[in-house]
């Protein structure tokens, strides 16, 4: 009697076993299923967003740092960091860096980081767009990414009518970091 519960058990336990692996088997999606599709073999490679390929993220972090310095983006003179110094008009108060969001002054739209780093290429810097897959792009946001993270917080300065803001105080006020 026993033995007939056990063997009832153990071929259960077989069905069970065999079936989640044959679905696995024949789910060509699953990257761990050594029967999928084989990528990186002619015909059936993974389609990519771009030819060449970028690990190191410090090399990117660099390239990005250059780009938003580099004043020759543009035949004024001008690069995003004359407007963008000291994380100016970068709404980090706002959104935290959160994307994406509505840009309201430039431009009342919700975009993402990419589309607002590409409007102010072509309007303020009056440059030309970046390619939304390149490498540019990305190190462009990868700057951005750490650029933000050296953010200190809002200016107590710049906060208007705060009855919390130490610079409501009259300048003269000695308590007055603000005044001095
Ligand atoms: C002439 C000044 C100027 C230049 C140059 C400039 N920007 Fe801007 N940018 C602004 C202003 C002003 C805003 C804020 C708009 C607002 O809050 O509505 C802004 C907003 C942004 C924002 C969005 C901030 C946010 O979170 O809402 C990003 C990102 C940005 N700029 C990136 C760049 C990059 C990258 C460059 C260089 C390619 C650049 N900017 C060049 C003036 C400039």
């Amino acid at each position: 009697m026993r033995k007939g519960i056990f063997l009832t058990v153990m071929f259960a336990c077989f069905f069970l076993v065999m079936s989640v692996g044959l679905s696995e088997a024949s789910n060509p999606c699953n990257p761990c299923n050594p029967c999928s599709k084989k990528t990186g073999s002619k015909g059936d490679a993974k389609k990519q967003i771009r030819a060449k390929h970028i690990t190191d993220y410090k090399k990117l972090v660099a390239m990005g740092k250059k780009m938003w310095n580099d004043e020759s983006l543009n035949d004024s003179g001008m690069s995003c960091m004359t407007c963008h110094a000291d994380h100016e008009n970068l709404n980090l108060d706002k959104y935290h860096g959160l994307w994406p969001h509505n840009v309201k002054g430039m431009t009342d739209d919700i975009v993402t980081l990419s589309q607002m780093i590409n409007y102010c290429l072509i309007n303020p810097m009056e440059s030309k767009p970046l390619d939304y897959n390149s490498i540019h792009m990305t190190a462009m946001t990868a700057y951005y990414r750490e650029y933000i993270k050296t953010y200190k917080g809002a200016n107590p300065c710049s906060m208007k009518n705060n009855p919390c803001n130490p610079c409501s105080m009259k300048k003269k006020n000695p308590c007055n970091p603000c005044g001095r």
